[in-house]
């Protein structure tokens, strides 16, 4: 059932003249203000620029809104600041360290608060720059119960003990988000997902010589691959991977990865055949087949 969302005053002066319209021809008032609604709309679109390396959308001629920007384009650029107290805090959660005091923490559901919104900070930046959408915090940090497959135990990973002995389910952290942090700065960030399947990328020529069957083309980003039609079994999704500006070709991102697979379920490095990326863009899929060691048979998932 449709209602008005708020009655409009009717009896005030300035107003008569829409009000008489009103009462007449009842239909005619939300038009009205929806037509107004879109004036506004198609002005602000005019001034708005979206910056083409950090993504985000501002106002140009809006002093507040360039601050803002160049606040934002800065921690694409150079990083997302810490302070010293909280980097000498989230160490804690060092998975991974280099020789020059660069490492990467490990943030899940069970972090506390200021870690986890300093990690949604770092996310903030990935999204923009990569225009994905955001994930609610209910969800980045929730809980996930998942039945492990025969493939996946195959591949390592050790059921969890139940109460029957014989149904593998498992609880466990629904994302993961790893921090690289150099000095006083998060470089990069990998956001890991627990996932149940995935689809091969196909090489075309492949796909027609071997298989015989016609892959689905998929556009991710506006980078163009195949992928199987049949999904596959997978652990670890990679939701999103992310340098700053300054940082890459330096193997921060393939570090990222290996952390992601070794640290996300205790007790087990996941194999690679394991892990997928969520719709890659065009340099997250060349850091894909490298991170593979090939142009195709690597796994994607769609989120
Ligand atoms: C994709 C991205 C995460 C790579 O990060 P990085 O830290 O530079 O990656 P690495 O240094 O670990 O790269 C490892 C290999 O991946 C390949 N690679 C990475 N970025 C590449 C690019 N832009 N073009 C071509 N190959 C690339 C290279 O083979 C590289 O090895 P090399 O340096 O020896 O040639 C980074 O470019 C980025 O943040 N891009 C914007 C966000 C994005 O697109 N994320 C991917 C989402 S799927
Ligand atoms: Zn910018």
């Amino acid at each position: 059932m449709r209602r008005k969302p708020i009655p409009r005053p009717t009896a005030k002066a300035p107003l008569s003249e829409t009000s008489q319209n009103i009462q007449s021809l009842p239909e005619l008032a939300p038009k009205k203000k929806k037509r107004l609604v879109q004036m506004q709309l198609d002005l602000v679109g005019e001034l708005r620029k979206k910056c083409r390396v950090c993504g985000m959308e501002y106002i140009p001629s809006n002093s507040e809104d360039v601050v803002l920007h160049r606040k934002f384009h800065a921690m694409n650029v150079g990083g997302v600041d810490f302070t010293k107290a909280f980097v000498e805090r989230i160490k804690q959660n060092q998975v991974w360290a280099g020789g020059d005091g660069s490492f990467i923490a490990a943030v899940g559901r069970k972090d506390t608060l200021a870690f986890r919104n300093k990690a949604s900070e770092v996310l903030k930046v990935v999204n923009t720059e990569l225009a994905a959408v955001t994930i609610p915090d209910e969800a980045l940090w929730s809980q996930l119960h998942s039945s492990i497959s025969s493939k996946a135990v195959a591949h390592g990973e050790k059921p969890q003990p139940s109460a029957k002995g014989h149904s593998a389910c498992s609880t466990s952290d629904r994302f993961k988000a790893y921090l690289y942090i150099h000095g006083q700065k998060c470089v990069g960030a990998c956001l890991a997902e627990r996932i149940q399947e995935a689809y091969t990328v196909v090489d075309q020529d492949d796909a027609s010589e071997h298989t015989g069957r016609v892959p689905v083309p998929a556009e991710f980003h506006g980078a163009s691959i195949s992928i199987s039609r049949v999904a596959e079994p997978a652990i670890l999704g990679i939701s999103r991977i992310w340098t700053s500006n300054l940082h890459r070709k330096m193997g921060i991102a393939t570090t990222l990865l290996d952390s992601a697979r070794s640290d996300f379920l205790y007790g087990m490095t996941i194999e690679k055949t394991m892990v997928a990326f969520s719709q890659p863009t065009g340099s997250g899929g060349e850091l894909a087949r490298k991170w593979f060691g090939r142009r195709a048979g690597w796994c994607v998932y769609i989120d």
